[in-house]
């Protein structure tokens, strides 16, 4: 607990007396004859308690006493007053003196009334220290609560994502089974219309309604076959054994070469960033290109008159990224968490397979896919491999 106390009286023998006084109960004293002194020596002496005259000339008690209240705060004020005189009392009071003490006072007196201020000021010190503490701490609590919500959501999603591949992963072995044994069933009779269709063709050579009609058979045929093959397709689990790697940035030119004619036609801009590092990825080459050809197919589906393909792939410390985005319509939220479920399909001629396939592809090398869009704004499809390094300096290989 601070003992220093100073002292501020325009009277000599007052200031005289209470420095023995104090003293002599082992405070630390200083004086000051004047408001204005008064107020230079708090500053650099500190002291815990101030006893104040409140008649002086020039700068009276009470203009010095609301000084000290408006900057030091824990500076505690006692008012040396005139006998009989309540009403400054009732007023230095009320600007923030801690007590007051008519003059002339008796020295047993002077020392209980400092005593016990300073009791109240040590205790208000402390209870100020603690309130302090327990804001501190209050704040700390909320950071850790806001953290541990952050992590809890972080978790929740991480679990929500686990828990529709898991959905998605079984929705696909069970395709699996049901598209084996539906392309047995279907596919020869299938062959055999198209077979007959065809005889038909041959002999109603000059018949224009029946070369219509079996065209018609014919294409349709073709459409029922192409959603057997994407369904087998969706479905089929490849055990890969060897490792050996096929060259991603080739894959991806390849595929944009087929699509060329249709980007041409559409007044497609591209916009492509590939990095030109070798980068190998343990898939076979037919299913890296049939998931480029299924997101690409889908932004060009999406953007008929005109607007961006942007195909970008850098390799980022031990992991390969790919990003395919498009300035078409967009998907809305709600079909967010749905696209890459087999079926899901919002195109009248969709089967809703590519991106199951898609995902299916990237699952089985180790990798992750993520998309990001909103309607009316285009979609952005980001695509990771971890990789590992085969031979050669810049050779990188992902391994399944
Ligand atoms: N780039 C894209 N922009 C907007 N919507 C998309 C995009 N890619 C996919 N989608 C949405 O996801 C759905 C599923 O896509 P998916 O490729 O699996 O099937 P599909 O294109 O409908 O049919 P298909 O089996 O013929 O590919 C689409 O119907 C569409 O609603
Ligand atoms: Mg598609």
């Amino acid at each position: 607990m601070s003992k220093k106390l100073l002292v501020i009286d325009d009277e000599r023998s007052v200031l005289k007396l209470c420095q023995t006084i104090l003293e002599h109960k082992g405070y630390t004293v200083q004086t000051a004859s004047s408001g204005e002194e008064g107020l230079r020596l708090l500053a650099e002496f500190a002291p815990a308690l101030v006893l104040l005259d409140y008649m002086m000339p020039e700068m009276d008690g009470m203009q010095v006493l609301k000084q000290i209240k408006n900057i030091y705060t824990d500076v505690y004020v006692i008012v040396l007053t005139g006998v009989g005189n309540e009403s400054v009392a009732v007023e230095v009071m009320k600007a923030g003196a801690s007590d007051y003490i008519s003059k002339p006072f008796k020295s047993k007196d002077l020392l209980e009334r400092i005593e016990n201020v300073l009791h109240v000021r040590h205790i208000e010190m402390v209870n100020q220290r603690l309130r302090c503490e327990r804001d501190g701490l209050q704040q700390e609590i909320h950071h850790w609560n806001k953290e541990l919500e952050l992590r809890v959501q972080e978790k929740s999603r991480e679990l929500e994502q686990a828990n529709r591949e898991m959905v998605q992963a079984e929705k696909l072995a069970t395709v699996g089974h049901l598209a084996a044994g539906m392309a047995h069933e279907i596919r020869n009779p299938l062959n055999s219309i198209a077979l007959t269709a065809q005889l038909l063709q041959a002999e109603c050579e000059h018949d224009a309604d029946v070369q219509s009609y079996t065209q018609n058979i014919l294409a349709e045929v073709g459409r029922v076959d192409t959603i057997l093959r994407k369904l087998l397709s969706a479905s089929e689990q490849k055990n890969r054994t060897e490792t050996s790697g096929i060259c991603l940035s080739s894959c991806i030119d390849k595929v944009l070469e087929l699509f060329s004619e249709q980007i041409k036609f559409q007044k497609i801009k591209l916009n492509l960033n590939i990095q030109r590092t070798p980068v190998y990825i343990a898939a076979g080459a037919d299913e890296i290109e049939q998931v480029f050809t299924n997101l690409i197919g889908n932004a060009l589906f999406e953007m008929k008159d005109s607007g961006t393909l942007s195909v970008n792939l850098r390799v980022e410390n031990d992991r390969v990224m790919v990003h395919v985005g498009d300035t078409g319509g967009g998907i809305e939220e709600d079909n967010l968490v749905k696209i890459f479920d087999p079926f899901f399909t919002t195109r009248s001629s969709g089967t809703g397979f590519g991106l199951s396939v898609v995902l299916r592809v990237v699952k089985s090398c180790n990798g992750t896919i993520r998309v990001e869009s909103e309607p009316g704004r285009g979609a952005d499809f980001y695509l990771e491999f971890p990789l590992e390094q085969i031979s050669g300096e810049h050779a990188v290989c992902v391994r399944s």
